[in-house]
C-alpha cells in the first residue's frame, strides 16, 4: 500500500501536551489546527510554542525561523474544522466521559479517512473507539513530555483498529521525526508506563517511610542509571494530578491494588501540590519556573 503522508492535523486541547504536539507537527511541515474551548489557553499555548521554538532555533535545532513554523499553526474554538483533516489528535484532560463525548462529536463531524487518535496515558483505546461508527480508524498516539524534546511515541492498536491505520500511525510518528514504539494491544498503561509507574510508586513509598529524601533519590537515579531527570523532578513536570489520574484509571479498570496511588501522593493532590504548574510539588518553584533552593 502506498504510504499516506499526513498533511493536516487537528489537535484537540491546547494544554501542556496538545501544545507540544502541535509544535512538533508544525516543525515537520504539517498544517496544524489547535483547538481548545478556552481562547486564553490558545493564546498562552502559542506564546509557549514561540518560546520553545526560539530556544530550539538558538541551539541550531531547527532550520526554519520560529515564525515560519508558527505560521503553520492556526487556532480554533470550534470543532467543525476537524472535518477534512488527515488526523485528529485528542489531548484533553484524562477524563473518560469527556474524551468519549469528544470522540462521538469528532466521529460525526469528520468521516473516514480522517484518523482519530488519543494521547491518553491510561484509557483503553478500544473503549474510546467503541463510541464511534468507525472504530477501525481510531488509535492511540501516546507522546511523552516534554513533547518537543522526548523522542518516544507509543503507537497503540485498539481491538478494532485496522492494521492499515496502526501502520499509518507508525509512519506519521516517523514523519514528525519521532521514534514509534509499537504497542499491539491496548493494555492498561500500555508499555512504557506499565514499566515506569511501579517505580514512581516505589520511590514515593521510600519517601513515605522516611528512608531517603526526594533530592537524594533523584540524584541517585540520575547518577546511577543515567536518567536525565529524577523521578520526582519528572513527576513535578508532568503534574502529580496527571500521574494520579493515570494510576486511578488503571486501578479502576484492573481492580489490581498495586496501581492504587500511595497515601502521600493522594494527600498532595488533595492539597493542590501538583508540581511546577502550582509552584509546589515534590520541590518548590519560583514563578519563572526555576527551582527554589532548600
Ligand atoms: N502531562 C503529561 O506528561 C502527559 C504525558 C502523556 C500523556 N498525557 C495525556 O495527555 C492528555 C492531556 O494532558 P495535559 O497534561 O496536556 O493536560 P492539560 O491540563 O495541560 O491540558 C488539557 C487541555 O484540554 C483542554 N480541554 C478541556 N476540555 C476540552 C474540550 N471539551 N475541548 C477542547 N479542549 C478541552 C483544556 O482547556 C486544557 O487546555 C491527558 O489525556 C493526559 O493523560 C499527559
Amino acid at each position: 500500500m502506498e504510504k499516506m503522508k499526513v498533511r493536516s492535523v487537528f489537535v484537540v486541547g491546547a494544554g501542556f501536551m496538545g501544545s507540544g504536539i502541535a509544535q512538533v507537527c508544525a516543525q515537520a511541515g504539517v498544517q496544524v489546527l489547535l483547538y481548545d474551548t478556552n481562547r486564553e489557553v490558545l493564546e498562552g499555548a502559542k506564546t509557549k510554542i514561540g518560546w520553545s521554538l526560539n530556544k530550539l532555533s538558538e541551539k541550531g535545532k531547527i532550520e526554519e525561523t520560529p515564525q515560519q513554523v508558527l505560521d503553520r499553526i492556526k487556532t480554533a474554538t470550534d470543532l467543525n474544522p476537524c472535518k477534512g483533516t488527515d488526523l485528529v489528535i485528542e489531548a484533553v484532560f484524562e477524563d473518560i466521559e469527556l474524551k468519549k463525548s469528544l470522540f462521538r462529536e469528532i466521529d460525526s463531524i469528520a468521516p473516514p479517512p480522517t484518523m482519530i487518535a488519543s494521547n491518553t496515558s491510561s484509557i483503553p483505546i478500544t473503549e474510546l473507539a467503541s463510541v464511534t461508527e468507525s472504530p477501525e480508524r481510531v488509535l492511540g498516539l501516546h507522546f511523552f513530555s516534554p513533547v518537543p524534546l522526548n523522542q518516544a511515541v507509543e503507537v497503540i492498536k485498539g481491538m478494532r483498529t485496522s492494521e492499515e491505520v496502526f501502520l499509518a500511525g507508525r509512519d506519521f510518528v516517523r514523519q514528525i521525526c519521532k521514534e514509534p514504539i509499537m504497542v499491539s494491544r491496548d493494555v492498561e498503561g500500555f508499555v512504557l508506563n506499565r514499566i515506569n509507574l511501579p517505580s514512581i510508586i516505589e520511590a514515593i513509598r521510600v519517601v513515605e517511610e522516611g528512608i531517603a529524601t526526594v533530592e537524594d533519590i533523584d540524584k541517585g537515579l540520575r547518577l546511577a542509571f543515567g536518567r536525565p531527570m529524577g523521578i520526582f523532578e519528572t513527576s513535578d513536570m508532568v503534574g502529580l494530578d496527571v500521574t494520579y489520574g493515570a494510576l486511578m484509571s488503571m486501578y479502576r479498570s484492573t481492580g489490581d491494588p498495586r496501581w492504587y496511588p500511595p497515601l502521600l501522593m493522594r494527600r498532595m493532590v488533595k492539597a493542590g501540590y501538583l508540581g511546577k504548574k502550582t509552584l509546589k510539588g515534590w520541590y518548590e518553584y519560583n514563578p519563572d519556573g526555576s527551582r527554589k533552593e532548600r
